[in-house]
């Protein structure tokens, strides 16, 4: 009878992510701010035989992920799945102060509102699995979205960290590093997006790394290769790489 909780449920990634997770006997906690997305996927999850909770907050208050927690901890046992995948990726200059505010207070503390409230239950309960959604944009700073990939490149640093300290609690940790996924973050893209996939396909191959406990989820491949390459490369040869594609893609 497992219990998981999902941040940026509404749309996209977490969605799917619940979509495939629902079944008989598995207690849904969404959260996201756009209530009535929330109740229209809670109907869906109802009519596949799980059991949904709603939760309208915003990931950047912490005060509300802690009512979200405590609700959710009242409700049943600790999660024995926590998925932060919430995220932005901002509009305008992605390199400015604006966007850096805005997407780390999301992506980066919003993350930290999520989880840090659950763990000491899970602490306690000695089991469970938490697993941040970041992205392979945060193995290094690509063009025009300076504040995203910094967020990204931040969780990379955070859950490498907090999972050493999670383990011997029996806590297991992921980060996820997906690349191009078509959601509502991805729908206006200017630009091309090799080897994008659907968010159906994402979450399957997320809940495999997620069954496998894997520390790091990254995917596609050929993308996990490049961005690898690009972030051990010397940054004079990285650069003109990126300055050349981002010359072909325009
Ligand atoms: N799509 C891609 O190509 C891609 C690639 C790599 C990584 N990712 C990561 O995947 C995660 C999910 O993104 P997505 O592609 O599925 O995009 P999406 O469809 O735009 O979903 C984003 C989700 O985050 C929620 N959210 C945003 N700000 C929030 C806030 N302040 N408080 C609570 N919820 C908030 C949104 O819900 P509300 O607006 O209802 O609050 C929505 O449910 C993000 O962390 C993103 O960085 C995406």
């Amino acid at each position: 009878m497992p219990t998981i909780v999902i941040t940026g449920a509404s749309s996209g990634i977490g969605e799917a992510l619940a979509l495939r997770l629902a079944a008989p006997g598995t207690t849904l906690h969404l959260v996201a701010r756009r209530r009535e997305r929330l109740e229209a996927l809670g109907e869906r999850l109802r009519a596949k035989g799980a059991t949904p909770g709603l939760h309208a907050a915003d990931v950047r208050d912490p005060g509300a992920m802690e009512r979200v927690a405590q609700a959710v901890l009242e409700a049943g046992p600790p999660p024995d799945l926590l998925v932060a995948n919430a995220g932005i990726r901002g509009e305008g200059d992605g390199n400015g102060r604006e966007a850096m505010e805005e997407i780390l207070s999301t992506n980066v503390l919003g993350v930290l509102n999520a989880v840090l409230p659950f763990l000491p239950a899970m602490r306690a309960a000695r089991k469970g699995q938490v697993a941040v959604v970041g992205s392979l944009a945060g193995y290094r700073g690509l063009p025009g979205g300076g504040a995203y990939c910094a967020s990204k490149a931040a969780l990379m640093a955070w859950t490498d960290s907090l999972r050493l300290s999670l383990a011997p609690d029996g806590i297991a940790m992921s980060l996820v590093n997906p690349g191009f996924v078509t959601t509502e973050m991805t729908r206006r893209n200017p630009y091309p997006m090799p080897f994008v996939m659907s968010a159906e396909k994402a979450a399957d191959k997320i809940l495999r790394g997620i069954e496998k406990k894997a520390p790091r989820i990254e995917f596609p491949g050929p993308m996990v290769m490049m961005v690898r390459l690009l972030s051990i490369l010397p940054p004079s040869l990285s650069d003109r790489l990126l300055q050349l594609a981002s010359r072909e893609a325009h």
